[in-house]
């Protein structure tokens, strides 16, 4: 295992400690807070809960494998990001970690700003109801109707990826009689991932525009000349799943460098910063994140003293957060179907789902807890893998678990920490069908995105 950051993209547990999981939990009953979701409790039965629910009835009611969503905990989180700056600073939701209609509500409801990177996320944001000003448009190819799209809706603010993308934009926003605020994405040559990040030269990937070489400042530059743009201010994001903060220091220090160029080249004081999402949540025990408040303290002295240095007034400031925020608020439930015992190996425990509802694992070796939920049991612990039903051998769901030496088929396992990037990035893989997410709030589950049918499959099968 390396410990160093992937420069390529998330791949945040490939940079765990050597010896991670070597030895069973003292109690395989325990649901630590820490993974799980706030309402989620084991009843007198043993049974796990959540909102009160035992996770018998939801499955009963609901089938296997779902996604069950703590809707109590997500507009916790939701506060707990917009109270940390103390209304200084606004916080966009990334809706790429799960978005849905429902989720738009709670979001407006909260007072928070939604960041979408395509037209399937604008037009999911717009259809429920989140007035377009505080919607933020990214992605590094925006098409022509995206970009059509969200000026025409009015959105916050479009950022910019490209050179060829301020030329679009204008163009655009001119040919419709708009100014539009924009923001321009940088690389900071920062890139972080978990406990690590690098320094130095990581201006080699899609995103942004490097502030190396003065080329940031000459998009500035060229923003400034249009009159159908705005420029509100700079944006940068430095990675995925970070604990760290020592990568967003150097990434803020550098952006409020060039705002300080910015002003001494142009006589303007740009007045937002956006530096990001990516703050961590705890997949496994091991995790240990911190709270927003920390965070947000954190973030504000950087930019505050960077600043205060630079002869800067203080920029508002914006984060992105997506996994922070529904990440730790769901848990997936699976059925076990068929047990292969390895002796002096581990036993492969098979479920209903697999790589098609969470990718993560075969795709970024990423961790996950695992705990048998529809009952407690006092067997021995019994080093397995969780594997889904997939036609491939990567089909893993939690690679390295100990459950009780009693699973039997038909007992219910739940994966908590799902929130973020398992729905959103799930697939019909072997014409899987994609599972519902059921929201609990206050003792009562509805589903929020149904699970998919085999009609919807033929659907669109045109033949
Ligand atoms: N802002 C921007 C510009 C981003 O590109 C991202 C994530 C975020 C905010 C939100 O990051 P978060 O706070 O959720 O970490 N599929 C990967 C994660 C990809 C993240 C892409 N960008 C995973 O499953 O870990």
């Amino acid at each position: 295992m390396s410990r160093s950051a992937h420069p390529a993209g998330p791949r945040h547990a490939d940079v765990l400690p050597e010896g991670h999981y070597t030895a069973p939990p003292a109690d395989l009953n325990a649901l630590d807070p820490r993974v799980w979701s706030r309402t989620v409790t084991r009843d007198a039965d043993g049974v796990a809960t959540l909102g009160g629910i035992p996770v018998t009835r939801l499955a009963e009611e609901f089938g296997t494998p779902a996604y069950f969503l703590d809707e109590d905990d997500f507009r916790a989180r939701c506060r707990a990001w917009h109270d940390a700056f103390g209304g200084e600073a606004d916080v966009f939701y990334a809706g790429k970690a799960f978005l849905s209609r429902a989720v738009v509500g709670w979001l407006h409801e909260e007072g928070l700003n939604l960041d979408v990177c395509s037209a399937g996320e604008l037009t999911t944001a717009l259809a429920a109801g989140m007035p377009a000003e505080r919607i933020a448009m990214h992605g590094n190819n925006k098409t022509t109707d995206e970009i059509e799209r969200a000026v025409t809706a009015g959105v916050g603010r479009i950022v910019l990826d490209s050179f060829q993308e301020i030329v679009r934009v204008a163009h655009i926003a001119e040919r419709l009689g708009r100014r539009q605020r924009v923001q321009i994405r940088v690389t900071v040559g920062v890139e972080a991932h978990t406990h690590e990040f690098i320094a130095t030269a990581h201006e080699d990937q899609k995103f942004g525009i490097a502030l190396a070489d003065g080329q940031a400042a000459e998009a500035v530059r060229r923003v400034l000349k249009l009159d159908s743009l705005e420029l509100a201010g700079i944006h940068s994001h430095i990675g995925s799943q970070i604990f760290d903060m020592a990568g967003f220091e150097v990434s803020a220090r550098r952006v409020v460098q060039l705002l300080a160029e910015v002003r001494d080249e142009h006589g303007v004081e740009l007045p937002e910063i956006d530096l990001g999402g990516g703050l961590g949540i705890a997949y496994t025990s091991e995790d240990d994140p911190r709270e927003p408040h920390e965070i947000a303290k954190s973030l504000s002295d950087i930019v505050t003293r960077e600043c205060a240095a630079a002869g800067l007034a203080v920029p508002r400031i914006s984060v992105e957060p997506g996994r922070a925020i529904v990440g730790p608020t769901t848990f997936t439930l699976y059925e076990v179907g068929t047990l292969k015992e390895l002796p002096g190996l581990r036993t492969y425990v098979s479920v209903d789902g697999g790589m098609s509802d969470n990718i993560r694992t075969a795709l970024y070796d990423a961790e996950y807890s695992v705990a048998l939920a529809s009952r407690v049991s006092s067997a021995g612990p019994m080093l397995s893998r969780v594997v889904g039903k997939h036609c491939e051998s990567g089909d893993i769901v939690v690679k390295d678990a100990f459950l009780p030496a009693d699973l039997a088929p038909g007992d219910l396992l739940a994966v908590p920490a799902t929130g973020a990037y398992c729905r959103s990035m799930a697939s019909n893989y072997n014409h899987a069908l994609r599972p519902p997410v059921v929201a609990v709030k206050d003792g009562k589950a509805r589903v929020i995105m149904r699970r998919e049918t085999e009609e919807d499959l033929l659907r669109l099968d045109v033949g």
